[in-house]
């Protein structure tokens, strides 16, 4: 593993795996266990990987020349088997053996050149058997076995008769034979006589052949399901009298004409159709690619047609008296200016007129089965639509006159089409919308409307109020006056898919949309919406799909996401700006988390500055957001932490913080000051008595007179206490006198006091402190006092005795520590 983590690994790796797939034992599970694929892999044998339960196997474009007994496993539930393209030439006895229950076995694309007389033979269920593309020159192979065969396809081949052989005669079920593209020039009455014994629905493909002759009489008498001989004839000549040989021939379907163009079809060459006169038929699918210099008379030979279908025709209007039979009429592209105008066609139930040249639309009157109507794509210009060319059509279901030209509507347009369910006039200029706003007032059965792209302007109007059972609305590619959103879907409750893309909308007010409540699909792509508030509003708790692609969206904020409609399973987002920033992080890791709800998330795109650079949205960097993230968080934390920490060493120490800073004053203001006392008593309140009393009375009043600074009486008032020590006190006076008694020690406040001298006169260098010792104090308690005990111990201090001889010493003694300079 470690190789590959060196980069120059990544490649043969990356090879190693291409060519796995293209080389390896592995096929595809296509939809569950019983569908495989190993296609394109050019396997020479069956991997042991396919299970045997396995029902279809796509092997097609593989190697397997020689098809022998032991090729397949036992796969006796494999229905559907595709060798398609295998380079098979031999196909041995029994190599079927193993899946003999296959139904359909395709063979196309391979040069087979023998099958042993035991190989298909063993497929007894075959239904289906596809040999398209093989080579063969005549269907002499050996599948005489094959009873339950219905359809044999064997197109682009070589083969140059119709003839079946005799032993298909007891192909019961069978009903489909393809011999497209072969090479069958001659069609005779001896080669059908296994097609008339099979008496079967048949369908028979001979299109692409060369048929250059046919012999009269050739299907005399049969019933074919469908005759497909299109581009079957060599010319016109084989073709005109090839159509006459079918004579007495009954088809359901038939399809003639040509794929490709072959010449210009000359005026004597008109009547080559008269041969559809002999032959019987239900349908007929007519594609004539062939051009003209007039008119052909290609309906002549098709009076009793129910359904006709004609691609590329030369027609100029439909001789409508013919038709007695016609159901359905189809015509497209044709190549002359049509005149369109039917009535009394009465079993006529579907009309598709589709992408033909200018078509002159007069009208359809009295066609009481009418259902369907399709006129579209046919450069029509209607004026004063659409009743005046609508009647008489009771059963009227769908409408299409979409991709027209101009359609002006009349003052009530649809009366009279009442039962009309669906109506398309997408892609027609469409003008009278504006002054009528009641002009869908005779639709209420209507579920289907598309108006896209008719160059409309809806007003403050309720335009679609009157279209009681609509469901399915398209108005995409129109433009809305002003407001008009919040008037055209009142009343609008059954709708359940609404179609506005395009629209230049910027705004939607959930109110708009507030009687949608069925409203399942909206699409709203390339407007200019930025947000998508009005979707979470409980109006349009149906909804499961909304398309907003290609608008102005940059993020949409999490109360949004958040309250999206409950069935809501499909969004595209694709192709917004969405702004790709750490900021808008929570709505990245929304759109990467909900790749499966959004169906084209790999089009979601960020918004960029130069056009060339494409970033999508899943692809940014959401490891890197949440890093900075990260960093910030613990950033936050540590500095929290330091301020706390430095907050409680702040609390611990706030004595000598305090302490520090006094020094620190007390040092730089010293420099200034001149000491105006002689020394500062620092005392407990308790032993005040003893220092008015004795010490003051002693020293002031005695010669010379000493000036002392006491706090009670001295220091500045409205000054802060500390900073009088300082000032007055420390700094002020030459000496400190420190009056120790149990009193003292107990109180910080002198503790304080005494500390902040001692380390004052530490900095200042000198040691001019005096101590009293008032009363004994007890060596522990002594020892709380920072520095007192030095002194104690080192017997530098005053103790004031009970006797006057002692006091009296003790007077001069200290009188003289305080005058001494030092
Ligand atoms: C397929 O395999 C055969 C034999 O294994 C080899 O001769 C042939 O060239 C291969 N074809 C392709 C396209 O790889
Ligand atoms: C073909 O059918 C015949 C007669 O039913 C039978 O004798 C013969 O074994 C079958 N051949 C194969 C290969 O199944
Ligand atoms: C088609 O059949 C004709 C004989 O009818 C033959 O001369 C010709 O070679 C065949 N063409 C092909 C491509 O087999
Ligand atoms: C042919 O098909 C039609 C309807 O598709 C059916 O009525 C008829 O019985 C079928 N004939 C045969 C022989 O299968
Ligand atoms: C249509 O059918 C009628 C009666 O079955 C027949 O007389 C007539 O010749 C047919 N017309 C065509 C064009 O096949
Ligand atoms: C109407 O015709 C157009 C063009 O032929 C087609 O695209 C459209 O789907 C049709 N409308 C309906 C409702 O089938
Ligand atoms: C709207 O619907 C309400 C109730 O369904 C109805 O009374 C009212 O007439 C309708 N308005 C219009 C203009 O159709
Ligand atoms: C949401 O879907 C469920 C299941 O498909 C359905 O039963 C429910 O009615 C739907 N809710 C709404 C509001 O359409």
């Amino acid at each position: 593993m470690t190789v590959f983590c060196i980069y120059g690994g990544i490649l043969p790796l990356m090879v190693f795996i291409l060519m796995q797939n293209v080389n390896g034992e592995e096929c595809t599970k296509v939809i569950n266990d019983r569908h495989y694929s190993c296609e394109g892999r050019n396997l020479t044998y069956i991997p042991t990987s396919i299970p045997s339960s396995v029902e279809m196997l796509d092997f097609s474009f593989n190697w397997l020349p020689s098809l022998q007994k032991d090729l397949f496993p036992p796969l006796y539930d494999l229905q559907v088997l595709d060798l398609t393209r295998c380079q098979i030439q031999y196909i041995a006895d029994d190599a079927f053996h193993n899946v003999k229950n296959v139904t359909t076995l395709i063979l196309t694309g391979n040069p087979i050149s023998y099958t042993a007389p035991g190989s298909l033979n063993t497929l007894h269920k075959l239904q289906t058997l596809l040999i398209v593309d093989i080579g063969l020159l005549s269907l002499n192979i050996q599948f005489n076995n094959l009873t339950k065969l219905q359809e044999l396809k064997a197109g682009t081949n070589k083969i140059q008769t119709i003839a079946l052989p005799p032993f298909m005669i007891n192909f019961k079920d069978f009903h489909v034979l393809d011999l497209h593209a072969n090479n069958i020039s001659s069609l005779q009455v001896n080669h059908t006589a296994v097609l008339r014994q099979m008496k079967g629905n048949i369908t028979l493909i001979l299109s692409s052949n060369p048929i250059l002759h046919i012999e009269p009489g050739v299907f005399k008498d049969m019933y074919l399901k469908e005759l497909n001989i299109q581009s079957a004839f060599v010319s016109f000549d084989a073709m005109r009298y090839g159509l006459k040989a079918l004579n007495g021939l009954n088809v359901g379907k038939l399809i003639i004409g040509n794929y490709i163009v072959q010449k210009t079809i000359k005026i004597s060459d008109a009547d080559y159709l008269a041969g559809l006169c002999l032959i019987s038929f239900k349908e007929i699918h007519f594609c004539q690619r062939e051009s003209s210099d007039s008119e052909i008379s290609v309906f002549r030979c098709m009076a009793n047609a129910t359904k006709i279908t004609l691609n590329q025709g030369y027609i100029r209007a439909i001789q409508q008296d013919s038709f007695h039979q016609l159901k359905e009429l189809g015509i497209y592209k044709s190549q002359l200016p049509i005149i369109l105008e039917l009535s009394h066609l009465h079993l006529l139930e579907r009309l598709v007129v589709v992408d033909n040249r200018p078509a002159f639309f007069k009208g359809l009157h009295d066609l009481p089965k009418l259902q369907h109507v399709n006129l579209s794509r046919n450069q029509m210009h209607l004026s004063d639509c659409c009743s005046n060319y609508f009647t008489g059509l009771p059963n009227i279901h769908s409408l299409n006159l979409s991709f027209n030209t101009v359609i002006y509507l009349s003052r009530n347009p649809f009366s009279g089409l009442e039962s009309m369910k669906i109506l398309d006039i997408q892609g027609t200029k469409l003008r009278g919308l504006r002054t009528q706003f009641k002009f869908f007032k005779s639709l209420k059965y209507l579920q289907y409307l598309d108006i896209s792209y008719s160059q409309s302007t809806f007003l403050k109007t309720m335009t679609f109020s009157y279209l009681s059972n609509i469901k399915v609305l398209n108005i995409a590619g129109n433009v809305f006056q002003e407001d008009a959103l919040s008037y055209i879907f009142k009343n609008v409750s059954t709708l359940e898919v609404l179609q506005m893309s395009n629209c230049g909308i910027q705004y939607i007010d959930w109110r708009d949309f507030q009687s949608l409540s069925r409203l399942r699909h909206l699409f709203l792509s390339q407007n200019k919406l930025t947000v998508l508030d009005f979707v979470t509003h409980s109006n349009l708790r149906s909804l499961t799909l909304l398309d907003v692609r290609t608008n102005s969206i940059l993020n949409i904020p999490p109360y949004i996401l958040q309250n999206l409609p409950r069935n809501l399973s499909d969004i595209d987002l694709s192709f917004n700006p969405i702004e790709c920033s750490c900021s808008q992080i929570d709505f990245i890791i929304w759109i990467v988390n909900h790749q499966q709800l959004l169906q084209q998330s790999s089009n979601i795109l960020c918004k960029i500055l130069s056009q060339d650079s494409k970033i999508r949205v899943i692809d940014f960097d959401i490891e890197g957001c949440v890093h900075i993230r990260r960093l910030t968080i613990v950033l936050c934390v540590c500095a929290v932490t330091f301020v706390v920490f430095v907050s409680v060493l702040t609390y611990k120490f706030q004595f000598y913080l305090r302490y520090g800073y006094i020094l620190l004053r007390g040092y730089r203001a010293s420099r200034e000051q001149e000491c105006s006392y002689d020394a500062f008593v620092i005392y407990s309140s308790k032993d005040e008595p003893w220092v008015m009393n004795e010490l003051v009375e002693n020293l002031e009043n005695g010669s010379p007179p000493i000036q002392l600074c006491l706090h009670v009486r001295d220091f500045e008032a409205g000054k802060a206490i500390t900073s009088n020590i300082i000032d007055e006190g420390i700094m002020g006076s030459r000496k400190i006198i420190v009056v120790v008694s149990k009193h003292f020690v107990e109180s910080s406040w002198c503790r304080f006091e005494f500390e902040v001298a001692q380390s004052w006169l530490v900095m200042q260098g000198n040691a001019n402190i005096i101590i009293i010792i008032l009363e004994d104090v007890e060596e522990e308690k002594s020892k709380k006092v920072f520095g007192l005990h030095k002194h104690l111990k080192n017997n530098t201090y005053l103790k004031w005795g009970g006797n006057p001889i002692n006091n009296m010493r003790f007077w001069i003694r200290l009188r003289k520590a305080v005058i001494t300079r030092n």
